[in-house]
């Protein structure tokens, strides 16, 4: 059985004083979560603000990219390291936004996943397609792709170690959901690509699905058979709106 994970990505969104109140807000909720685990992935510097209020909470958190490099001279970069150093527990990997406005290639993403869990750090791999790319029908062999880079570096063992988020750029911060069947029929897929190189690692693995996701929507969702939770954008800078997602997991 996969325990549903509901993640936080803030993206760069917040302040100490806005983050303050909706962690106290996430803490006071939490425990009507009953079967979900939740965690929330921060902006690298608050990371400390965020360690101090969710320590011995049952509430995680991580970071949103890290290097592929483990320390040097790589100015603005954040190393695996670093994210321990102030307990994260997950790292999101190759986020769309990444890809999209730092050129991050399919093998960059699987060396930061591998850097990650190098480190001891869960990675959430980002996987999706845009909508020009679901419009010409190649939805599958993209995510593929995406998939198959990490599979390739580090071998199928490597994704028990960490989770796998199906974003359609399309639906990101769009308002545009993908329908639960279009989710669910990229959800197996990936899952049976890798079912034909592990069986035991596909039916361990956590798929996440994201983009729009919401208290209204997720229900649906997460009642589909490979959906095992959900990373979460706008709604999760809204205590009620994340934690709603969080409860829905629960029925
Ligand atoms: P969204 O973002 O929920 O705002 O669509 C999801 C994501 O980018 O992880």
């Amino acid at each position: 059985m996969r325990q549903p994970l509901v993640a936080g990505n803030w993206k760069m969104n917040g302040s100490r004083a806005s983050i303050e109140v909706l962690l106290s807000g996430l803490k006071s909720g939490v425990q009507a979560v009953k079967v979900a685990e939740v965690a929330v992935c921060a902006p690298a510097v608050y990371l400390a603000d965020v360690q101090s209020q969710l320590s011995g909470t049952a509430i995680a958190w991580g970071g949103q990219d890290l290097s592929t490099e483990a320390s040097g001279a790589y100015t603005g970069e954040i190393a695996a390291s670093m994210l321990n150093d102030f307990g994260c527990k997950y790292v999101i990997v190759g986020h769309s936004e990444r890809r999209a406005y730092h050129g991050e290639s399919d093998e960059t993403v699987a060396k930061k996943y591998k850097a990650a869990r190098a480190a001891g750090l869960v990675p959430i791999l980002c996987v999706g397609e845009t909508l020009e790319e679901r419009e010409q029908g190649i939805t599958e062999e993209v995510v593929a792709r995406q998939l198959d880079a990490v599979i390739e570096l580090e071998g199928v063992d490597a994704l028990a170690d960490g989770v796998v988020a199906y974003e359609p750029v399309w639906a990101i911060g769009t308002g545009k959901t993908a329908t639960p069947e279009q989710a669910q029929d990229v959800h197996a897929f990936l899952r049976s690509r890798v079912a034909a190189r592990s069986e035991a690692v596909a039916a361990g693995l956590r798929i996440l699905y994201g983009g729009s996701m919401k208290p209204g929507n997720a229900a649906e969702l997460l009642a589909k058979a490979d959906i095992d939770g959900g990373l979460i954008g706008g709604a999760s800078l809204s205590s009620d709106d994340f934690l709603g997602i969080c409860t829905a997991a629960n029925s």
